[in-house]
């Protein structure tokens, strides 16, 4: 059981392993949990992985899994025999897929967590439409997500401005995983539409991914506990 006090995942955008231990080192492993995507993943593999977990943190390793289900299916038990607390698939592999996935890691001890991506976030309407998919690109992104739920995944990554009507038509104990965070009066970066923490929390965020605001603080430890203290 994680006895983490706190909805914040700590994105470690980070290309190698020292940058990363370094302010894992700086934050504690009840305060936030930590995430690993494609590129630190494919830099150190799951050494760094377990490194961070013997510092007593929960990892979501964000590789966004999409290829056919056997292959899905065992990328997911090697995530779940690595230890990883939340690991993720695109929603758009498909029902098989997806039932696959849960299936892959249904009765171990200690599964992660599986959650759904619907449509990046980066993608506009322009992109969306070039793909020549049926509906708007909300619509889609509520389809995307009510599959997931249907096939058993706990939850689904979403932008902060989805949280409030992805939580009104799938309740209340469906995961919703929220990018595209900056607490009031920090900079945008290169994300468009951000919400604070407290307002994602507000609108139906479940748990809060955050990067630059913590990883590029003068004082990370002090940049998380003030996004902590703000909720
Ligand atoms: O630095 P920042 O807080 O913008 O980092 C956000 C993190 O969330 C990055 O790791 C980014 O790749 C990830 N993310 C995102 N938007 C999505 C999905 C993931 O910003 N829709």
């Amino acid at each position: 059981m994680s006895n983490v006090d706190s909805p914040v995942i700590v994105a470690l955008d980070y290309p190698e392993m020292a940058p990363a231990l370094e302010l894992a080192n700086a934050l504690d492993p009840t305060a936030c949990r930590l995430k690993v995507g494609k590129e630190l993943f494919t830099a150190e593999g799951p050494a760094l992985v377990e490194r961070l977990q013997s510092l007593g943190f929960d990892v979501f390793l964000d590789l966004k899994f999409h290829d056919i289900p056997n292959t899905v299916a065992g990328a997911l038990r090697s995530a779940a025999d690595l230890g990883v607390w939340m690991a993720n698939v695109h929603v758009s592999g498909g029902r098989r897929m997806l039932e696959a996935s849960v299936d892959a890691i249904a009765g171990l001890p200690k599964p992660p967590l599986l959650i759904g991506v619907t449509v990046l976030t980066s993608m506009d309407a322009g992109d969306f439409a070039e793909l020549a998919y049926r509906g708007s690109l909300e619509e889609q992104v509520l389809r995307l997500a009510g599959l997931a739920r249907d096939c058993g995944l706990q939850g689904v990554v979403c932008s902060a401005q989805e949280a409030a009507s992805l939580r009104e038509s799938l309740g209340a104990s469906f995961a919703l995983v929220t990018p595209g965070i900056r607490p009031a009066g920090s900079v945008a970066d290169d994300q468009r539409r951000v919400l604070t923490p407290a307002e994602a929390v507000a609108a139906g965020a479940s748990y809060l991914v955050v990067g630059r605001p913590i990883t590029r603080a003068e004082d990370p430890a002090a940049a998380l506990q003030a996004i902590n203290a703000s909720l």
